[in-house]
């Protein structure tokens, strides 16, 4: 199939309503390219822009962007400011796309360990943006999946100490809704750029039964064609849930 077939191809039906991308490869794409790290991170944005625009165009409802993990904390410190500062003018930058676009953003991760200025501009960004309902735009900054659920068994065990909670109650709803992501719905598709195919701490409890999908592209050349593309990839798939294919009517 040509390339530029992918986004007729999509069924408008059949749409994930969250898609989740793990945005992997900017220091590959740098060093290629016989630049710094942080070059690539600055030509990453060009690529958020893109996938945002697709993402909200073709109907979907919720995309979460991996923008930095709990671990990328122990990258070097040029690194870490380099994309903390970038993170700040981007937030900046797109503000005006975002209300043109009736886009809202939120934040998941261990925000309160960003600096003051990046705090102040996401707080700002998300206020400003509350009331957009055309696609929720998901940050995930200095999240990880195991500090999420951390969080979460903490604070089931407060309810449980305070004598709201029996902990034979405890079910799969009580965990959902102690996570970050209470009122999202979980990704029916997980896209990985860069070619590494691991999950790296993002989102454990909430892919139990996402479609991966893994492309060697490196995040700074990600365009609206390879978001088409693994849409019309996760379309072809046929998603069981323990069942059997005669069981869901294939
Ligand atoms: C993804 O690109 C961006 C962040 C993790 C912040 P990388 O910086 O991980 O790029 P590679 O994987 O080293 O190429
Ligand atoms: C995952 O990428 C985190 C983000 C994309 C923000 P990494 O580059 O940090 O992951 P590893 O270290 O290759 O697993
Ligand atoms: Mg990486």
């Amino acid at each position: 199939m040509n390339i530029n077939d992918f986004q007729s191809e999509i069924d408008p039906e059949k749409l994930p309503q969250h898609i989740a991308i793990i945005m992997d490869g900017n220091g590959r794409w740098a060093k290629s390219q016989g630049q710094n790290r942080l070059y690539g991170h600055h030509n990453g944005v060009q690529a958020v822009r893109d996938t945002v625009e697709a993402a909200a165009e073709i109907g979907i409802k919720y995309l979460t962007l991996y923008a930095f993990s709990t671990e990328n904390w122990n990258r070097p410190q040029a690194e870490v400011e380099g994309l903390m500062s970038l993170l700040v003018a981007t937030i900046k930058g797109e503000l005006p796309t975002l209300q043109k676009n009736k886009i809202r953003l939120q934040t998941i991760g261990d925000t309160q360990s960003l600096p003051e200025q990046t705090r102040q501009e996401l707080q700002e960004a998300i206020n400003a943006t509350e009331h957009n309902d055309r696609m929720t735009l998901i940050l995930a900054l200095s999240y990880s999946s195991k500090w999420e659920i951390v969080q979460a068994t903490q604070r089931i065990a407060e309810q449980v100490k305070l004598g709201l909670l029996a902990p034979a109650d405890i079910n799969e709803a009580t965990i959902n809704a102690a996570l970050s992501t209470q009122n999202i719905p979980d990704p029916e598709l997980l896209i990985r750029t860069s070619g590494e195919t691991r999950i790296s701490n993002f989102l454990l409890w909430q892919i139990a039964y996402t479609e991966l999908y893994f492309t060697p592209i490196f995040w700074p050349d990600f365009r609206k064609v390879d978001l088409w593309q693994a849409i019309w990839d996760y379309q072809q798939r046929e998603r069981r849930f323990g069942m059997t294919g005669e069981q869901i009517g294939s």
